[in-house]
């Protein structure tokens, strides 16, 4: 059985992408910062299979303590999916360098943490498909935004690099970068009064926010189903990136 290890488990894309890839077949290993007991037991009782360790991703010495489990339990893993992230909406010029770096952290050098110490795994295996979850804020600006979007671009980056580096090696390497998605986070962000349903849905061609669901199927494809797909950065965002126009034309179209 392959084995897959999802990050931001509990919760959101994370805990739908732990369903997804267990259904497909793999072995999940499920993290989070937070306890995961309720949620691996949960898909333990759909008949899945799937195990747990709880930390802090930007923790280097947590992620060894993951790798040394994976290794120990399954013989290493064949798929990584960087999923945990955080969101911080502050004006650039109020933004603190703790909050920036705290962004940076988890978003960014946890998942070079992971990439390394899994990495290293499949390297030694000869395959194995790393994908990353960025966002439509990693391909474009957005106000409020520059730690988070910073992050996400940086993430951009390590993805196509990884993909030049180990490529040859049998490691793929990819993003997907969804738009807005109904979960705890975008709860959250609204919460702070930041935006409203109506803005996301105007600006989006299929008028819809993402689900879950939308973005595990994307990274199971590319985690999975992409043989010769690596390096790539797919939007699973409705038509947002693709789409320039102004709010009152594309409201004309509906
Ligand atoms: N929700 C959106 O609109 C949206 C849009 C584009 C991209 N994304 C990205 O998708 C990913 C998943 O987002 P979501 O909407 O499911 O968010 P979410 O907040 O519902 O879930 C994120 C999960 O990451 C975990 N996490 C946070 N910090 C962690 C840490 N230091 N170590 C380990 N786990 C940690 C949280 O506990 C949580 O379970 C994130 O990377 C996010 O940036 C979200």
């Amino acid at each position: 059985m392959t084995t897959a290890v999802v990050t931001g488990a509990a919760q959101g894309v994370g805990l739908t992408t732990a369903r997804l890839l267990a259904q497909k077949g793999h072995h999940v290993v499920m993290t989070d910062v937070q306890s995961l007991d309720a949620q691996a037991a949960k898909l333990a009782g759909e008949g899945l299979s799937v195990s747990h360790l709880s930390g802090d991703v930007s923790s280097e010495a947590f992620v060894n303590d993951l790798a040394a489990k994976v290794a120990a339990e399954q013989g290493g893993a064949d798929v990584l999916v960087n999923n945990a992230g955080i969101s911080l909406i502050c004006p650039a010029e109020e933004t603190s360098f703790e909050q920036w770096q705290r962004v940076m952290s988890i978003n960014l050098a946890g998942p070079f943490l992971l990439s390394k110490a899994l990495g290293q795994q499949m390297l030694a295996k000869g395959k194995g498909s790393i994908v990353n979850v960025a966002s439509i804020a990693g391909l474009r600006g957005v106000i409020h935004r520059t730690a988070y979007n910073a992050s996400k671009h940086g993430l951009i980056g390590m993805t196509r690099t990884l993909a030049a580096e180990w490529g040859a090696r049998g490691v793929r390497v990819n993003a997907v970068c969804p738009g807005w998605i109904k979960t705890e986070m975008d709860v959250a962000d609204q919460g702070s009064g930041a935006y409203g349903d109506a803005d996301i849905i105007n600006r989006v061609p299929m008028a819809r926010f993402a689900k879950p669901e939308d973005v595990a199927a994307a990274i199971a494809f590319l985690a999975d189903d992409g043989a010769f797909v690596n390096g790539v950065t797919l939007p699973v965002d409705g038509g947002w990136t693709a789409d320039a126009s102004w709010d009152a034309l594309r409201l004309k179209t509906r």
